[in-house]
Parts: C-alpha cells; structure tokens; sequence
C-alpha cells in the first residue's frame, strides 16, 4: 500500500477514535509505575516543545507537521498569562496569542498535547508569565500561601481549563490534551533555601486545585519532588535517567529534555551535539523512561519585548531540531527522528515489563526488555566517554562507539546507534534578497523638553517596573544640579568632575544639559553595574538625564517578583572642589517611555507631526537617540527572512507596526568550549560564537509583509547606522545522508 493511503487510514482511524471517544465511550488518560495509559493502552511518548506565541499562527502547522513527520507523538507547550490578561479581566486570545487554534491546529495534524498552564512558566520569558499588575495587587506574595495570589492563579487556570474544555479539547472529552501541568520547577524556589511551611501549603494548595478541575487528565509538576498525589512529579534537565517519581505507582517522565541552550546578550551560542541528546534519551528509555519531550523542539523567536532573563535574546533557536525559522536542523532532527522509530519498535517490550540488567564489562550492560507475549527488546550501552567497546549479547558481537547506546527492537538487530549519525549538518546561509530598504529617513527622539513632560516626581529615586508598570522598556531620571562659577575645574584648575551612577539594571545612558555622555550595562548574571565618566558641568544650573533601559524582566530565582530595576542610587557627582556632592535623595522628575512611542511613530497608520528627516541630511546631528524608518517591497520566494542588523547598535525594531524585538550587536564574551564531538568532549552543551555578535539576525515573519511598501521603523540608542540595514533570506542545504537508509 502506498504511504499515502496508510496515513490516510491512520488518520481516519484516529478521527474515528475521538468520535467513538466524544460521543459512546468514556475516553480517559490515566497513569500507572510504568507509562501514561491512554484509553487502556500504556504508551511510549514522544514530546516536543512548541511555545505558540514564538511563532505565527501561518507558521505553527508546518512546524506541527515536522514534529510529527520527526516521529513526535505530543506537542507541549506552556500557557503565558502576561500576553493573554495585559491588564486584570481583559483578555486576549488573538493572533499569535490564539491559544484554541494552535491546539486544533495539533488535533488536525494528529498530535497530542501536553499543557502546561503554570501559571507560572519560566521560560525565559518575560517575568515568567506573570502578569507585571499582579505584583501590584494588594497584599500579594507570589507562589507562596497567600490568599490574593491563589485567588488569582486559580482565576486564571480555571479559566483556560473552561476555555479548553468549552472546545472540547481534554482527551477526556475527546481532544488532544492528555496531560497538564501546573506550578513550574517549584523545587527551585527554595534553591539554598529551605522550604518554608507556607511553601509546601501552597504546593499541596495548586496541586488540589488543579486536580479539582476535574480535566480527566494527569496533572505533572516538573522538579518538585514533594508533588502531592495524584499529581505526578517530573524531571528536567541535560540526563534524567537517575530520576525516580516519588511514588512506585508513577511513571517516569521527563518534561524538559534540554536540546540545546538560551542564548543571552553578550554571550555565545549554545550547542548540544545530537549525539549526546540520543544518548540522554536512550539511557533514560533504557532505565525505564516512558514520556520524554524536548525543551525545546523548535525554539522560535522573543517577539516584541516578550524576552525575559534579563539578557535574554530575541532569538529563541535554541539549537532546537526545527531551528528558528521553521527549517530542519540536520544532523539533529534526522538523528533523533531515526532514534524515535528504533524506540517506538520497542514500544510494547518497553512498557511490557522492567528490564533485566546484565553486566557485558566494566562500563558495557544490556537492559533487556521481554514481553510476556514473547517480543523482546534491548539497549545495550558503553558508558565509558572515550572508549570504543566489543560487547557479546546472546552470542554475538556488537560495536559500541563510546558513549553510546544501541537498540535491538527485537534483541538481535542492531537497528540505531546514539553515536552512529547518518545525517550529515546542514549548511545554513543567510543570503542577499532582492528587496532593498530606500528612502531612510531619521528623526532624533527629542530629549530637550523632558522636565516639562515629566508627570512623576518625587525626592529620590523610584523602582523603574513601579513606575513604568512595564509598558516600556524606557525610563527617564532627570534633576539639575547648580554649579558655582567660583569651582576650580571652570578655569581648568583640576581634572574634570565625573559622575557615579549606581543601577540595580539593565543599561543606562547619560545626558548632561542634553548632551550624551556615556553608558553603561549589567548582564544577566550581574544584573546591578555602575557608570563612571567624566562630565562636562556648566557654572550654573545643570540639567542631569539618565535613561534606563529594561532588557527584559527576570524570569527565575529566588522571589525574583521582588527584584527591583533602574537607578537606585547612589547618584553621586564627584571631583568637586567640596568633594562629592550626593544627589541621591533631591528632587527628581520622572518621564515613562520615548517620545517617540507617545506619538506612535512606529504604525504605519499613525497620523504624527513628526518631521522626518533624510538620512543624509540627518548625518550631522549628534543626537545618541534616533528613530529611523524606511520602507522595502517583500522579496519574491518563501525562504525565511531576517534582518540584517549587523550595523546597528541597540535598540528595538518593527515591520508594519509589529515589534520584531530588541536587538543589540554586543560581543560573546569569554573562550568558547568547542563543539567538536570528537571523541572526548562530553559537556552536554558546547559554546560557539565567541568575539561575535551574539544575535546579529532577526527573524521577520514572511506573513507580517505585503508586497510592497512595507515600513520598517527602527529606535537606535547606540548611533548605528540604518542605511547598511539589508533583508535577507534563511537557506538551508542539507547534504545527502552519510549512508543511505529510508527516511
Ligand atoms: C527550566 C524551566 C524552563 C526554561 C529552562 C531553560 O528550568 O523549567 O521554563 O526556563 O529551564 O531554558
């Protein structure tokens, strides 16, 4: 029979499942020691990570339909409250935001789906899913016993588990949802801590809650070894395969199986060589895994200002089998697809019985799974990480590179080898379109009238998320300050006087009376940093502008909800002739946001009075803070596109009025861990990239563009320059396998 006709079958057969599911029989997603059980069967699941709002919703059935043709059995993905309540009880499910149509879209390719509705995710993403008005609820703890944050993550599970069952979306009811989640990594919250008592009431608390929902699916709390019954506790991480649930009649699962890494600014790129993510995979199948995803399975990209950390970037790749742009990622997604058909041959063996652990040599075993209906299914394994091995397994002969796992679906057949990859890497190329961006044209966000505009002030200096609520990553700190003519630097006395400028984050600009003088930045790791320049001061009054510039809200560590951001002082003016002068506690007027985004400048329906001004016309001025635009046809073909922003400094960029993202050419720091796997190396992520930009491409959906005159509006901080701005087009040659074999 052709391929066609089988999986036309199968899909018939698997509608015909939900309707007998929906309409007679009681469909119903249970669990017990060894695997999920769905509708009476144990299964082997494949899982993989796909965050809907990463992507657009032209892109998620292509990228659904790789993870199945890739041999993917569930799609998992977390629910982001921040995008779909902005402000308490307005909701949004639009767009990217559509989370009902990404989970049909997987029902209509013929996937499950595992939901995990947190509500607090993690994720890299900004403030992990909390809403930013819901640390300013009266009285509010997070994720702790306290009655205004239970009150509102019940508010807000209950309302995406009535929304999913409204469409019928449980398997229970007939859908595709067979498993949820709720709470996310909470074992991390106490990291160096210990759990307080309030702690495991909350935790008991979510669990009951949750189940009380009555979905008729499991519910899971990755890395929380306490998870109350019924709730199953999970594992993440590079290797799960020492993991145990914390009950016998659990089975193993693993919710995060790290593909690759995050990158941040300022840092390389993260690698995880497929090999030894088989190997991870395998090892934990072996040691009687059953459901395993991996985080991520397509990456995508931090669109807008959803990027979290700080630092994070806008690009999520993640070294993800289906890369950033929706194209395959080779020799990872063939590797892996191959190693999920050796695993599935294994599947009834698997969650037939517990294995039987043979020794073959010091650092060689087979697990041996045998069902009691006769099949039988082995792993045979080399630990040692640089030693090839010869094993003998029922009196045979089997090779085992080092650091490998073979499978024998039918305990004969060396069918898959973790280390043995037939797929060669695909080259990547990101090449010139034909679409050039014309007319730039520039206007300098106007710094001069900030004291006016401010509608904040008060003595001292404020948190900048309280004063901004996070509706921009911009906020202004501006005082003035009097000089004496009677100071010895005016008449060129002494060294000039400086300024000290301490942020609990992210960066900071300097203007004094208009003039730019410097910048500094944190990192993710320190987020907190200090500026110290020289100032040019004036006998007289001295205007002092200071803006700060959030990269991102922190995702995780301990209350991160509590950290604060922007200038906390001391703010300190030093080299005078009486020392120090302390401007910390004086009046300071506060203005939220640019100028620019006040007036819109970014739509291009917005009707501003804005004079723009050519580019080259434009040159001579020495504004540091310029919103640029110009406008580009969409380049003919369907290849992926990004921008080319190489030229630039850091700022944040939009097409047609959508945000692209923040970008910023800041350089990999450090000596890169090659990523060579060349026999020794065994760190399951390697770095690449160092003394480079980290992200200088950014990912323009092909369906955000029309045919013509599409505008693209740049804001710049660092003085970049536009005009070397190109659009180019992602291409991806894989070359032809290693040895053949069907695929
Ligand atoms: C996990 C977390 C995920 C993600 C990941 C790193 O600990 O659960 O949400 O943050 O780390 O990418």
């Amino acid at each position: 029979m052709e391929t066609t006709s089988v999986s036309k079958l199968l899909t018939l057969f698997f509608f015909t499942v939900l309707f007998v599911c929906s309409e007679l029989i009681h469909c119903s997603v249970t669990y017990d020691k060894k695997a999920i059980v769905i509708n009476g069967q144990r299964r082997i699941l494949i899982s993989g990570s796909i965050h809907y709002p990463r992507s657009t919703p032209e892109m998620w059935e292509d990228l659904i339909q790789k993870a199945k043709h890739g041999g993917l059995d569930v799609i998992d993905t977390y629910v982001f409250w921040n995008v779909h309540e902005p402000s308490p009880g307005n909701y949004n499910f639009e767009g990217r935001y559509d989370l009902v149509r990404f989970i049909k879209t997987v029902q209509k390719v013929g996937l499950y789906v595992h939901l995990r509705i947190g509500p607090y995710v993690c994720a890299e993403w900004n403030f992990g899913g909390f809403p930013v008005w819901l640390k300013y609820v009266p009285g509010i703890s997070f994720r702790t016993d306290n009655g205004p944050f239970k009150a509102a993550m019940q508010g807000f599970t209950q309302k995406i588990v009535q929304m999913m069952k409204n469409e019928k979306l449980f398997q229970s009811q007939g859908g595709p949802i067979i498993l949820a989640q709720i709470e996310n990594e909470f074992k991390l919250l106490g990291k160096g801590r210990a759990l307080a008592p309030a702690d495991y009431k909350y935790i008991n608390w979510a669990a009951k809650m949750a189940v009380g929902l009555g979905t008729g699916v499991p519910w899971v709390m990755c890395k929380e070894d306490d998870a109350p019954d019924p709730v199953i506790n999970a594992c993440n991480g590079f290797y799960c395969d020492d993991f145990s649930p914390n009950k016998p009649y659990k089975p193993k699962l693993w919710t995060e199986a790290w593909s690759g890494w995050f990158t941040e600014f300022g840092g390389p790129i993260y690698q995880r060589p497929v090999e030894d993510l088989a190997f991870a995979v395998a090892r934990f199948i072996q040691k009687g895994g059953s459901y395993f995803n991996y985080y991520m399975y397509h990456g995508g990209t931090n669109f807008g200002r959803s990027a979290g950390g700080p630092f994070v970037t806008t690009s999520y790749d993640y070294d993800a089998p289906i890369d950033e742009y929706g194209l395959l990622r080779e020799p990872k997604y063939g590797h892996l697809k191959d190693l999920h058909k050796a695993i599935k041959q294994c599947e009834h063996a698997l969650v037939s019985s517990d294995p039987t652990v043979t020794s073959l040599g010091t650092y060689e075993q087979a697990y041996v799974f045998s069902s009691g209906t006769g099949t039988c299914a082995a792993f045979l394994a080399n630990f040692h990480s640089n030693s090839a091995a010869r094993v003998t397994f029922k009196n045979k002969h089997y090779d085992l590179p080092p650091w490998s796992i073979s499978i024998l679906p039918d305990c004969k057949t060396d069918v898959f080898n973790t280390a043995r990859v037939r797929f060669q890497a695909s080259q990547i190329q990101m090449l010139p379109s034909n679409s050039r961006l014309f007319s730039w044209e520039t206007y300098d966000e106007d710094i001069t009238s900030l004291e006016e505009s401010s509608r904040i002030t008060a003595s001292g200096l404020i948190d900048q998320i309280n004063a901004t609520r996070d509706t921009s990553d911009y906020l202004w700190y501006i005082t003035s300050v009097e000089i004496s003519s009677s100071e010895s630097f005016l008449r060129g006395g002494h060294n000039k006087p400086s300024i000290s400028v301490h942020s609990a984050g992210h960066a900071v600009h300097v203007f004094i009376n208009g003039k730019f003088s410097g910048s500094a930045f944190g990192t993710r790791e320190d987020r907190s940093f200090t500026f110290n320049g020289p100032v040019n001061l004036r006998a007289g009054t001295n205007k002092i502008a200071l803006l700060s510039v959030a990269v991102g809200l922190p995702n995780v560590g301990y209350h991160f909800e509590a950290w604060k951001t922007g200038i906390t002082g001391p703010v300190l003016l030093q080299g005078l002739d009486h020392g120090q002068k302390d401007l910390t506690w004086q009046k300071w007027s506060y203005q939220v946001g640019l100028k620019g985004e006040a007036m819109n400048l970014v739509s291009p329906n917005g009707v501003s009075s804005v004079d723009w001004v050519r580019e080259s016309l434009a040159s001579q001025s020495l504004q540091q803070l310029k919103w640029h635009r110009a406008y580009f046809n969409a380049p003919v073909g369907n290849e992926p596109l990004a921008l080319d922003l190489g030229s630039m400094g850091k700022g944040q960029v939009w097409i047609n009025g959508q945000s692209i993202g923040r970008y910023w050419m800041v350089y990999a720091k450090g000596d890169c861990k090659p990523c060579s796997y060349a026999g020794t190396y065994r760190e399951p992520k390697c770095q690449l990239g160092c003394g480079q930009p980290t992200q200088r491409w950014y990912h323009v959906p092909r369906s955000w563009l029309k045919p013509t005159r599409n505008l693209i509006v740049v804001f710049e901080e660092l003085g970049g320059n536009p005009e070397k701005i190109s659009l180019v087009k992602r291409t991806v040659h894989i070359p032809a396998s290693k040895h053949s074999s069907e695929n």
